[in-house]
């Protein structure tokens, strides 16, 4: 068995494990979506979203997975692209995707927006299909800003299901994006597992159960905001996300990764309150050394007031703003 390192650096893990088979073929199909955004002046955001899997065995049965559904990431590349943004959309396979999210859920199934018309007594044609009257505005809404999408071709899917399939997806993609220099943002909602199982390391078939009880040692997935900071964005915009369940340690967390990796703005959410509410924590600055070198402000929606609204449409407004005034500068 070949030597692994004790723990991964980035370097040392790209080393090693090896890329998923489609990563050329996305590379290309990045490289064709920045041409024609270039030629048309736009600026990029790319869009990570949704949860990652940590297969355990080779011949894959088992997987680790979390709770994500991709409802932050879905939710603002539509608002992305409603503020003028070409998106590449860098989803979890079957996660929510901008547009058709609106009728993926349990709550609003597509179905239900549908009748069954049938033909007059004594007519052979068959029975057609129509929108129910009180969803018709709703789905035209919907529908028109799809099809104007994909008329102008602003955004690009792209999937992951792997940690691996994103790590390497996402070094891939940064680099492309990098051409855009100031003009690229990167929006990293995904929620990644900061653990995994070495390939050199998992049971190739399915793990037997007669042997009792499973005990597995996985090792930490390396910090890739450093280098994707460090190098592979160059000058963009790099927003991530801190996502906690303990409140004491959410902001501290946020301002710590801000310290550590030296880029745009970290939103800070907690887990049971993130559809309603954020933390934009960046760098003051502030000539005073004494000064706080952090400050946080705080996106707050009321949804008993107003059920349809949506935080992302705030976060992503603030985004707008703020990448502009950094353009500026
Ligand atoms: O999809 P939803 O159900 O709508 O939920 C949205 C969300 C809660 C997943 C989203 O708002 C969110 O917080 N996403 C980030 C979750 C996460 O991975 O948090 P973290 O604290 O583990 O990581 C912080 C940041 O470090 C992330 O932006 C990530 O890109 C980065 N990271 C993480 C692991 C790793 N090995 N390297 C990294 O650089």
């Amino acid at each position: 068995m070949e030597t692994l390192p004790t723990t991964f650096s980035a370097e040392a893990y790209f080393q090693t494990q090896p890329p998923p088979p489609t990563i050329e073929q996305d590379v290309q199909s990045v490289r064709g979506f920045l041409k024609q955004q270039r030629e048309h002046g736009k600026k990029v955001v790319l869009v990570t979203s949704g949860g990652t899997t940590v297969p355990l065995e080779l011949n894959v049965v088992r997987f680790l997975d979390n709770f994500s559904a991709g409802t932050r990431g879905a939710t603002s590349a539509e608002y992305f692209l409603k503020a003028g943004y070409a998106v590449i959309f860098m989803h979890r396979q079957f996660s929510l995707q901008p547009f058709s999210r609106h009728y993926s859920h349990s709550t609003n199934p597509f179905l239900d927006l549908l009748e069954i018309d049938d033909p007059p007594d004594g007519s052979t044609a068959p029975p057609s299909i129509s929108v129910t009257s009180s969803k018709r505005d709703h789905l035209l809404g919907v529908l028109k800003s799809y099809k104007s999408v994909q008329k102008a071709g602003t955004m690009l899917t792209l999937t992951f299901v792997t940690i691996n399939d994103y790590l390497w997806l996402l070094r891939a993609v940064s680099q492309e994006l990098s051409v855009l220099g100031k003009d690229a943002m990167y929006y990293l909602a995904a929620a990644v597992s900061d653990f995994f199982l070495p390939r050199q390391k998992m049971s190739v078939h399915k793990i037997q159960s007669g042997k009792g009880s499973l005990h597995i040692e996985m090792d930490q997935v390396p910090k890739i905001l450093k280098p994707m900071v460090a190098e592979w964005t160059r000058q963009g915009f790099v927003v991530s996300f801190k996502l906690e369940t303990d409140d004491g340690i959410l902001i501290p967390k946020a301002q710590a990764a801000l310290e550590r990796y030296g880029h745009s703005v970290v939103i800070a959410n907690e887990l049971h309150r993130r559809k309603f509410e954020v933390a934009f924590v960046y760098r003051t600055h502030d000539a005073d050394p004494s000064a706080p070198r952090f400050a946080e402000t705080w996106v707050r929606i009321d949804l008993e007031k107003d059920p349809e609204k949506e935080v992302e449409e705030d976060i992503v407004n603030e985004l707008v703003r703020r990448h502009k005034q950094w353009l500026e500068m």
